[in-house]
C-alpha cells in the first residue's frame, strides 16, 4: 500500500429515515467491492456492554456524546495510512455493540462514512472529502422510521413515537439540520435521486482511474 493514493472519503448524512443507507447501497452496487468500504456511524455508538439493559434504555441515542467519534476518526486515519481496521457491530435490539464480534475492513480506495451526526463534529467533518446531505421531508422520515424500527429493530409504534418526540426530533433540529450548511451536495429524495447518485458514482470512477 506504500505508494497508494490516499482514499477518497465520502460522508453521507441526513436525518433518521432520510434514505442514507439506500444512497450508500446504490453507490456500493455500482463500484467493485474491492474498492469500497462503509463505516456506519451507528457502528460507533459507545460500547454499553457494561450497563444493564434497563440502563441502556435510558441512553439518548440522538446526542453527539452517545457516539465514539474518536474511534471512528482513528479508523478513518488508519485506513488512510493503509492499515486494516476492526469495525464494531451494533445491536439495536440490545442497544450496544455486539460482544466479541467485529468486521475486518481492509484499506480501500473509497471509504463511505454514513450517519446522522457526522457533520456536527468538526474533527470528523474535516476528514470528509465530499459531504452529502440526504434531504427528505420530516413526514416521510418519521413514517419510514416507524416501519423500519418495528420490522428491523424490535420496537413498538408507541415507543417509536415517544422516542421521536422526546429525543429524535429535538436532536434533528439541534445537531443535524443546522449542519446541512457544511454539505457539498444536498440530495433531495435520497435513494430515488438517480441523477445525484450518478454524479457521485462518476466522481468515484474518476478517483479509481
Ligand atoms: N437508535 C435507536 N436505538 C439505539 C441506537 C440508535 O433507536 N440503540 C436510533 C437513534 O435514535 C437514531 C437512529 O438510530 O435516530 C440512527 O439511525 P438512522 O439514521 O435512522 O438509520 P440509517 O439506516 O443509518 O439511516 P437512513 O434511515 O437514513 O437510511
Amino acid at each position: 500500500m506504500k505508494n497508494k493514493k490516499r482514499p477518497l472519503i465520502i460522508g453521507i448524512t441526513g436525518g433518521t429515515g432520510s434514505g442514507k443507507s439506500t444512497v450508500c447501497k446504490a453507490i456500493i452496487e455500482n463500484i467493485p467491492e474491492e474498492n469500497i468500504a462503509t463505516l456506519e456511524q451507528d457502528a460507533y455508538y459507545k460500547d454499553q456492554t457494561h450497563l444493564t439493559f434497563e440502563d441502556r434504555l435510558k441512553t439518548n441515542y440522538d446526542h453527539p456524546l452517545s457516539f465514539d467519534n474518536k474511534l471512528l476518526i482513528k479508523h478513518i486515519e488508519d485506513l488512510c495510512e493503509g492499515k486494516a481496521i476492526e469495525k464494531p457491530i451494533y445491536d439495536y435490539e440490545l442497544h450496544t455493540r455486539k460482544d466479541n464480534e467485529i468486521v475486518n475492513i481492509a484499506p480501500k480506495d473509497i471509504i463511505i462514512v454514513e450517519g446522522i451526526m457526522i457533520l456536527e463534529d468538526e474533527d470528523l467533518r474535516d476528514k470528509l472529502d465530499i459531504k452529502i446531505y440526504v434531504d427528505t421531508e420530516d413526514d416521510i422520515r418519521i413514517l419510514r422510521r416507524i416501519q423500519r424500527d418495528i420490522k428491523e429493530r424490535g420496537r413498538t409504534v408507541d415507543s417509536v413515537i415517544e422516542q421521536y418526540l422526546a429525543t429524535v426530533k429535538p436532536a434533528h433540529d439541534q445537531f443535524i439540520e443546522p449542519y446541512k450548511k457544511y454539505a457539498d451536495i444536498i440530495m433531495p429524495e435520497g435513494g430515488q435521486n438517480e441523477v445525484a447518485i450518478d454524479i457521485v458514482i462518476s466522481k468515484i470512477r474518476t478517483q479509481l482511474d
